[in-house]
């Protein structure tokens, strides 16, 4: 759906250059603490890559988002690596987005020193975007989150995401997956974040990605968050690993096991306008099999890519009253400062149930906020 609605505006959307200074994307939420950004690949020399096919061992992208209690030096990080931002403004043109938007964009970093100041043994989030998507468009996103207060880790599925860019340059451009190859594709994401978390294991490793993590105790407490696609592999990946303590499905179909054998630990869905039980029967099946906490909403004036960095990003550029119509079928018709953070409050309300307080009070204070919310079911 997605594709076809870029075509249609691509004809009928005529793209002007630009040309701006760096423009930082802003932390949303009331208690924000400066973020160290890093990121890094990892092989995981058990496993072959099952898209590649030649018999190299898989490789990933992830990014880590550590808070730091007192930041000495701070920088402005390039929001994407130079040919992501190339290649993504050539597909975001077709939303009207300028020619050299992404790579005007920058995120507020914690500068990485070898006498960061620890911030304490915090939870850790776990995170898996969209179908042929960047990780890198839900950056501004888990900044947020993680200033919030917890670790954040994100992954790239090559060959899954759109493209991935590698520390020494090299790319990996998207394939088309078609609906059979689904299952495998699910499946891949699943070996992709279960190996990511047997790598966090090793503290060096944790060192590097994770900088200001400071907990003897191994891997800290997880929670597991997905958008689209990423939401499905969330709960498969939830259902594995019996350690994590929930997980979040924004806005994805399920596939899968869990939808025979479902859930035993909290469990949120969170969809766009008129995506619920009623029309997802994916969301329907599943629902009386999730056993634990369960949630589901639905967001009003919101769309498919509402929740990612998109809207924010339209907004900051100033391009949000400018862009066509009908790319509110794309980005919902919620303004991106406001939709950043109605995203992230609800998330962070889950998380901070799960891997915190235990308590539900905060999503009753979300609702007296976001008049956009409303309870499915
Ligand atoms: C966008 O700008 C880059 C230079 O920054 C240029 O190489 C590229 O051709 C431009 N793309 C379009 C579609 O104009
Ligand atoms: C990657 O590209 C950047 C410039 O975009 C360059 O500075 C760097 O040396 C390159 N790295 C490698 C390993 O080629
Ligand atoms: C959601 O469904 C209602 C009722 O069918 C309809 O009026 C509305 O236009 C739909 N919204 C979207 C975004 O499709």
């Amino acid at each position: 759906m997605l594709q076809s609605i870029l075509i249609l505006l691509v004809a009928s959307w005529c793209v002007p250059s630009f040309a701006t200074s760096t423009l930082r994307l802003p932390v949303v939420g009331s208690n924000p603490s400066d973020i160290v950004i890093t990121s890094m690949s990892l092989t995981d020399q058990r496993r072959a890559d099952p898209f590649a096919k030649d018999g190299r061992a898989r490789a990933i992208m992830v990014s880590g988002f550590s808070p730091v209690s007192a930041c000495r030096r701070s920088h402005l990080e390039a929001y994407m690596p130079p040919s992501t931002a190339i290649f993504e403004d050539d597909k975001f043109a077709a939303y009207g987005l300028p020619n050299g938007s992404f790579q005007s964009l920058g995120l507020q970093s914690c500068t990485n020193t070898p006498r960061l100041c620890s911030s304490g043994a915090l939870p850790l989030v776990v995170f898996s975007g969209a179908l042929g998507t960047s990780r890198i468009i839900y950056h501004s996103m888990l900044q947020s989150v993680a200033a919030a207060g917890y670790f954040v880790v994100s992954v790239d599925h090559p060959y899954d995401a759109d493209i991935v860019e590698f520390p020494d340059n090299a790319t990996i451009i998207g394939v088309d997956i078609s609906d059979a190859e689904l299952g495998d594709a699910l499946a891949t994401r699943v070996e992709d974040i279960t190996f990511l978390y047997r790598e966090l294991a090793n503290p060096s490793l944790r060192n590097m990605l994770l900088p200001t993590h400071r907990h003897s105790g191994g891997i800290p407490k997880t929670a597991i968050v997905g958008h689209s696609f990423g939401g499905a592999a969330a709960a498969l990946t939830l259902k594995q690993l019996p350690y994590l303590r929930g997980g979040v499905n924004i806005d994805g179909s399920m596939f899968g096991s869990v939808l025979e054998t479902g859930l035993d630990r909290p469990f949120m869905l969170i969809g766009h306008e008129n995506k619920t039980q009623e029309t997802d029967p994916s969301w329907k099946t599943v629902w009386p099999q999730l056993k634990s906490w369960k949630k589901e909403i639905e967001v009003k004036g919101a769309a498919h890519y509402s929740f990612s960095d998109l809207p924010l990003i339209t907004s900051v550029l100033g391009l949000q009253e400018k862009l066509p119509a009908d790319i509110e079928q794309v980005l919902g018709s919620i303004e991106g400062h406001r939709m950043m953070k109605l995203t992230v409050t609800y998330v962070t309300a889950f998380l901070n149930m799960v891997l915190k307080s235990g308590s539900e009070k905060e999503f009753s204070r979300a609702d007296t906020i976001f008049s956009e919310v409303v309870k499915a079911v």
